[in-house]
């Protein structure tokens, strides 16, 4: 039977597969860099395996017994050949799939991590899929939420650039898709967003209206925006990677949309009030 190697279980989009793939009950390994600790947050239901991208000595184990893989890139992982001898592993190991987590745009972004990686896949001829994902939704109960319930605000140089969210519950259902779902998704790009693209004005607007709580978009520039998540102790590399990405929205480039989603799940994707609603636990 086939066996999965879910790869950043313990992030946003490798649990919401990890739950999905339970759903359908396929059979599958969780891929963590500490395995007890994994236990004592998700408990012992789960089939765990030592996995470190920067330490290739864990790759034969978490690789044991597996044919697929969803791959994600862990933004600690820094590099343009970072995950090399991990492709290098997979290949020698026969994998017969990576459904890989890249991001949407990325054939235009050569200086990207992703962009590389999806090129290095194609070249060591292992069979993918790549989830080219849009903006996660979750980026605001993930990075934006300190200052969503310290501030009321939206704390991002966005400008007035309109994004086309998309929720990880979403992306996660194409990557169970396309790792049971036939060799017709073996060898394709798909590019994953929502329904919608609003600017994070409306966002605001949104999120007070549900959680009946005054939210506000503060719009910094991505100077004013460096120097207070410097002050406040973030790490400069990720204030980087937040900069950069939302200065891509900013140029108007995250406002695309796509039917891919509506194609592969024939529904829509989950609308960002849905998504509000869903998570209000966080910020209320
Ligand atoms: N945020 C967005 O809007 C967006 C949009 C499109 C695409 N993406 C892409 O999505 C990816 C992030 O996905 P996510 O949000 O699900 O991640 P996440 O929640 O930030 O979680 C990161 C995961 O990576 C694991 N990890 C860290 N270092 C590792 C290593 N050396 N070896 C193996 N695993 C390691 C972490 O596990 P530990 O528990 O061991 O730390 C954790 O499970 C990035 O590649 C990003 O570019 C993001």
């Amino acid at each position: 039977m086939t066996n999965i190697l879910v790869t950043g279980f313990t992030g946003n989009v490798g649990q919401e597969v990890a739950k999905a793939l339970r759903i359908k009950n396929a059979p599958f390994k969780c891929a963590v860099r500490n395995v007890e600790k994994s236990k004592v947050k998700f408990g012992l239901d789960y089939d765990y395996v030592r996995f470190d991208l920067s330490n290739p000595d864990t790759f034969e184990q978490a690789l044991e017994n597996i044919d697929k893989i969803f791959l994600m890139y862990p933004p600690e992982v820094r590099g343009p050949e970072a995950l090399h001898p991990f492709f290098a592993k997979v290949k020698e190991k026969g994998i017969k799939h990576i459904v890989y987590l890249s991001v949407k745009d990325v054939q235009f972004l050569p200086f990207i991590p992703h962009h590389k990686n999806e090129k290095a896949i194609k070249a060591a001829k292992i069979p993918y899929t790549f989830l080219r994902a849009g903006y996660f939704m979750q980026n605001l109960n993930m990075f934006l939420l300190n200052e969503l319930k310290e501030n009321g605000r939206i704390f991002v140089p966005a400008g007035k650039g309109k994004t086309s969210f998309i929720d990880v519950r979403d992306i996660a259902e194409v990557a169970v898709l396309a790792l049971i779902g036939g060799t017709q998704h073996v060898n394709k790009s798909y590019c994953l967003t929502g329904k919608e693209a609003i600017d994070f004005d409306e966002v605001a607007k949104r999120m007070s209206s549900i959680l009946g709580k005054k939210i506000t978009y503060t719009n910094p520039n991505a100077r004013d925006f460096q120097q207070y998540m410097l002050q406040k102790g973030v790490d400069p590399g990720f204030i980087k990677v937040v900069t950069n990405l939302h200065f891509i929205t900013k140029i108007g480039l995250a406002k695309g949309m796509t039917n891919d989603y509506v194609e592969l799940m024939k529904k829509n994707p989950t609308a960002i009030d849905t998504y509000i609603q869903d998570y209000r636990e966080y910020w209320v």
